[in-house]
């Protein structure tokens, strides 16, 4: 079984297939890249053929690199890698060459690439080193280079060549975002070169009739000429100043990989081509070794693909969902149905009045409505989706539904009444689920007559946005209610994490007190502004503040409340309390009040942090260190995600750290919390939290777990792994 296959053509074209077997995606493994290899040999070298054409067999073309083979390189060590990379270099630039005489620029073969569809990565970097890039017109495709999204960045020839070919400016937002496009818009950013409808003859018709003019890339000439100039001449270094600007506004500093990227690209734009190469396998080789890259291709890779595929699944046969019942069309309800009906999922939603169910249908009108708008959506799958969506106060209409989700009021006495009423209608064999934020599942299945097909399936809003879905299992669940909800959130193409119940589960348990730390912060007279930017320094996507006034402050009062009334005596956040109360009696209810602890203008638009709070709460004389405020802010999300390990609530780590990301943006540079405390080790960790304690109070405390990891000097994927732990 090969990766790759050739066929020679009788009017001389040879066609180089890329199909691996077994797979639905073409990814590239090392020996897959020696076969190429080889078939280029061969191909350059028959005088039979004249020209050569690398396809897929798929759908797609490719998804990119294996980044278990990266994982694995890594463990060789710098040398190991850097030598990877540069047999990649090797045969990317074989293709390039084509058996061109270097100095006449005669008598290489023409080499084109035909892209049925997506094209990522090192499925990018591969054509670019073609002569020629057809693409299908398939609006679904994405052609990019998101490497940066897991930490790393183009490093087979993808930077210097993406850079050359378009200049910095234009190269610098695919590059440092990772922005991937559909085939039209790739062509006119000029990454790809023509979109058509059958590209694998397109491509045969052109290698036919290309000249050795047509396989002289500009970067072969010896002194190359960047669109937008190089960096190095006056215009070209404002684009670039400009580059190196914009990363630093994205990222604040805390991704190696974007500035690598920007190293290669500055240091490769002074030398020849070749050097550039060279340069960019070294600094690729900097941030592959880098922690923080393997934490991100760990978390964001392949563990999230691992729980996404059912990696905590427990035995059941399919329990895959073909109708489903939500109860509740609001906010969340009507997100629910919409990614439901999205997947193919048969939806009744009910709500109490028609008008309100009608409402949540109509959100799903809108959202395909935008997708119509930018050709993303047809009007025929609009047409089925909403097909899908029945809305209606019936609950007669549940009939059938093998999956219920109740997204009504978050009320015990309301929840407990649809619960009885659902299940009055609903098979024998139906799970219940409930997305509720706080309230304890063991709690809600007391109005079940079936406990054990009783959950918790807890979404994010905007839940069409969201990736995370944090599964709940109550003290009665059973394995097969949970494989329900599991098979469910993979039909609704999101990632899952499964928890016991416990307060507010994980999730909302780590950002409660990573949002309290920053109000608290404003209590003791910290300069809300110093709190913001540690934050966000430390890769948090938005700081405490500006995370409470996007919630609500309302919600934090009620949460407060509710908190208090049930822990009483422990309760230990009177100081949060006193912050948001006030905010509260001034009206300043948040983004949606557009006052909050930011002022917003009447378009909703945030604007500086309010004045008002300098008023409220004297600033304090001595200002802590920025060092002292992250270490706040990190260690109280990251404490408490031991915690939750540790009482059992969370099973595996890898959960909790890929939930950590998905959930609520934790710095995802860090790998999640366990990826970051592993980066700082135990032992300093400890001394951390120690000292954060006796400044602070207990609520820094170390938890037994990592003091005992401390005193033995281990890891928690050392002493974890990725294998789920006993509860
Ligand atoms: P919402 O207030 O927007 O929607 C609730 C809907 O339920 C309303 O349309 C209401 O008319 C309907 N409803 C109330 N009683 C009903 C009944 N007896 N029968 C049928 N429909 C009824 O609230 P939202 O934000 O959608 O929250 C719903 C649930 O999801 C709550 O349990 C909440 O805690 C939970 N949740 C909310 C999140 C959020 O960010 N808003 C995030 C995750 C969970």
């Amino acid at each position: 079984m090969t990766d790759f296959t050739m066929q020679k053509g009788d009017d001389g074209v040879a066609v180089i297939t890329w199909d691996v077997p077994g797979k639905s995606m073409n990814v590239l493994s090392m020996d897959g890249a020696a076969e190429l290899n080889n078939l280029i040999d061969d191909a350059l070298a028959d005088e039979a053929v004249k020209g050569i054409v690398i396809t897929s067999g798929k759908a797609d073309f490719a998804a990119g690199m294996d980044l278990n083979v990266l994982a694995q390189m890594k463990e060789g060590g710098p040398q190991a890698v850097f030598d990877g990379v540069m047999s990649l270099h090797h045969l990317l630039r074989k293709i390039e060459l084509a058996g061109m005489d270097r100095k006449t620029q005669k008598g290489g073969k023409p080499i084109a690439a035909a892209l049925p569809g997506t094209a990522l990565g090192i499925g990018l970097e591969l054509p670019l080193a073609t002569h020629r890039i057809f693409a299908a017109n398939n609006p679904k495709a994405k052609i990019g280079l998101p490497e940066i999204m897991v930490g790393i960045f183009p490093g087979a020839g993808g930077t210097t060549r993406l850079i050359r070919k378009l200049g910095a400016m234009a190269a610098a937002p695919l590059l440092l975002e990772g922005k991937m496009n559909d085939p039209a818009k790739a062509k006119a950013a000029g990454v790809i070169d023509e979109v058509v409808e059958d590209p694998l003859a397109a491509a045969r018709e052109w290698v036919l009739k290309a000249t050795d003019a047509d396989l002289v890339k500009p970067w072969e000439q010896k002194s190359w000429k960047m669109p937008g100039g190089s960096p190095y001449t006056p215009g070209g270094f404002m684009t670039f100043l400009g580059a190196a600007a914009m990363v630093h506004g994205k990222t604040m500093g805390v991704y190696p990989a974007a500035k690598a990227l920007l190293s290669a690209v500055y240091e490769g734009a002074l030398v020849d081509f070749d050097t550039a190469l060279r340069i960019e396998a070294r600094w690729f080789t900097h941030v592959l070794m880098n922690p923080s890259s393997g934490n991100m291709i760990r978390s964001l890779f392949i563990n999230k693909e691992a729980l996404e595929k059912g990696a905590n699944r427990p035995e059941a046969p399919d329990q895959r969902v073909r109708k489903v019942g939500v109860l509740g069309a609001g906010m969340m309800g009507a997100g629910i149905a919409y990614v439901s009906a999205n997947a193919g999922i048969e939806v009744v939603l009910i709500d109490s009045t028609q008008e309100a169910a009608d409402r949540g249908k109509s959100y799903s009108t809108g959202i395909l409505d935008k997708g119509i708008s930018r050709k993303k959506v047809t009007e025929e799958k609009k047409a089925e989706v909403l097909g899908r969506i029945t809305a209606t106060t019936d609950y007669a209409a549940l009939a059938g539904c093998d999956l219920i989700v109740e997204a009504v009021f978050e009320d015990p006495k309301v929840k407990a009444d649809v619960t009885a009423k659902a299940e009055a209608v609903i098979p024998a064999d139906a799970i219940f689920a409930t997305n509720t934020s706080t309230l304890p599942i063991s709690d809600l299945a007391k109005a079940s007559t079936r406990p054990e097909q009783f959950i918790g399936i807890h979404f994010f809003s905007p839940v069409d946005k969201m990736a995370l879905v944090e599964i709940i299992r109550g003290q009665q669940t059973g394995d097969r209610a949970v494989a329900k909800a599991l098979d469910f959130v993979r039909q609704i193409r999101k990632t899952p994490i499964v928890v016991n119940d416990a307060r507010f589960f994980y999730a909302n348990r780590c950002i409660i007190p990573y949002i309290n730390e920053g109000i608290r912060m404003v209590g003791e007279g910290v300069n809300p502004t110093l709190v913001e930017n540690a934050a966000k320094l430390m890769g948090m996507p938005l700081g405490p503040l500006q995370l409470v006034d996007e919630t609500s402050i309302d919600l934090g009062v009620k949460i407060a409340k509710a908190t208090k009334a049930a822990m009483g005596d422990a309760y230990a956040d009177g100081d949060v309390d006193a912050v948001i109360f006030r905010l509260a009696d001034a009206g300043r209810m948040g983004r949606k009040a557009k006052a909050g602890f930011y002022d917003y203008d009447e378009a909703g638009k945030r604007g500086d942090l309010w004045r008002g709070i300098g008023e409220n709460w004297a600033r304090a004389e001595d200002q802590p260190e920025l060092t002292e405020v992250q270490h706040r802010l990190m260690f109280v999300q990251a404490l408490e995600a031991v915690r939750a390990l540790e009482q059992g609530v969370l099973t595996d780590i890898r959960e909790g750290d890929v939930g950590a990301i998905l959930g609520w943006g934790f710095a995802p540079w860090t790998g999640g919390p366990f990826g970051w405390l592993d980066m700082l080790g135990a032992e300093r960790a400890v001394e951390l939290a120690d000292k954060l304690t006796a400044e602070h109070g207990d609520r820094f405390a170390p938890p037994a777990l990592l003091r005992d990891m401390a005193a033995k000097g281990e890891s928690f994927y050392g002493r974890f792994g990725g294998q789920k732990q006993a509860a």
